[in-house]
């Protein structure tokens, strides 16, 4: 397990969420720590209403990179997609098989594939997918890794959709490395064969989960973690001693990157850009595919 798939862990576990995305603040949703799983949903309800419609021809095969805990891929198995998902992640995939177990629409029975999507054995799944979802999953995978899967399970004018944290060039100084550089990403996006057909900017939309993971950093994990130092020095001064020079810099690192007060909504709003993307393989209307929001 690396620190980023913990990190994920961490936050499903402490905040008992079903998501493991950003949330959506619009409409007045105040913003508090109750209130996440509603933005989550709402983040969710949001994508599912980008997807082409299944009266205009359905039945579309879904592939849901990067599907979390399964909540949104069962939402479209629920709605009538025939979608698979791919995890990597050990954990999380036992409580994916779990939510799956007798989710299957009619015809279609959900497969897991339980690897990275650059790993993603596709010799079976060539041009088999409408459409290929990337739910905050994007911002882990090589960009140029992902295009060459798409190319192969792609059908000739499926969909990409991709929701996630990019980063900006500029002058301010990313405090946390997430997300790929947008600058790169279109650049190499301009070489392939994908398309643009949609583009909405929705990081003022997103930002206000930052306020609150800040606020829990510093107001809660901080102070936790000071507290567990401060009782482990004192009874094992010794074995305290021997953790810090071994782990010591790494750990202060870590927690400085998270809980020194540098990442901000403000900060994410200066040296990130949250997006939705779509992009089509097919020549034509792929606009018209995509809902406008
Ligand atoms: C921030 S979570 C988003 C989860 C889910 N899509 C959602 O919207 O709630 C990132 C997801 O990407 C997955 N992931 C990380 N690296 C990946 C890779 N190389 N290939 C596919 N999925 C990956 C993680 O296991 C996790 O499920």
């Amino acid at each position: 397990m690396d620190s980023r798939e913990l990190g994920l862990l961490l936050a499903r576990q402490l905040f008992n969420l079903d998501d493991l995305h950003f949330g959506m603040w619009d409409e007045g949703l105040e913003v508090r720590l109750s209130n996440i799983p509603l933005a989550q949903q709402r983040f969710s309800d949001y994508l599912i209403d980008k997807m082409p419609s299944l009266d205009e021809g359905g039945p579309l095969r879904v592939l849901d990179v990067g599907c979390g805990t399964g909540q949104l891929l069962c939402r479209l198995l629920e709605r009538g997609y025939r979608a698979d998902g791919v995890s990597p992640s050990h954990t999380l995939n036992r409580v994916i098989l779990e939510r799956l177990k007798g989710m299957a629409t009619v015809g279609h029975k959900a497969q897991l594939f339980p690897c990275r999507f650059e790993d993603l054995d596709t010799s079976s799944l060539t041009g088999l997918y409408d459409i290929v979802l990337f739910s905050e999953s994007f911002q882990f995978i090589k960009i140029h890794r992902a295009l060459e899967k798409l190319g192969s399970v792609l059908k000739p004018n499926g969909l990409v959709l991709i929701c996630d944290t990019f980063s900006l060039t500029g002058p301010r100084q990313d405090p946390i490395r997430s997300g790929h550089s947008l600058e790169k990403f279109f650049r190499l996006i301009d070489g392939s064969p994908l398309r643009q057909v949609a583009d909405e900017d929705i990081t003022q939309r997103v930002s206000p989960t930052i306020a609150l993971l800040e606020d829990v950093m510093q107001n809660r994990v901080k102070p936790a973690l000071d507290s567990a130092h401060h009782y482990l020095r004192g009874r094992h001064p010794v074995m305290t001693r021997l953790a810090k020079a071994l782990w010591g810099r790494r750990f202060r690192r870590t927690c400085d990157r998270h809980c020194g007060g540098d990442y901000t909504q403000q900060t994410f709003e200066a040296t990130k850009s949250y997006r939705f993307f779509a992009y089509t393989l097919g020549p034509g209307k792929g606009s018209e595919r995509v809902a406008a929001s």
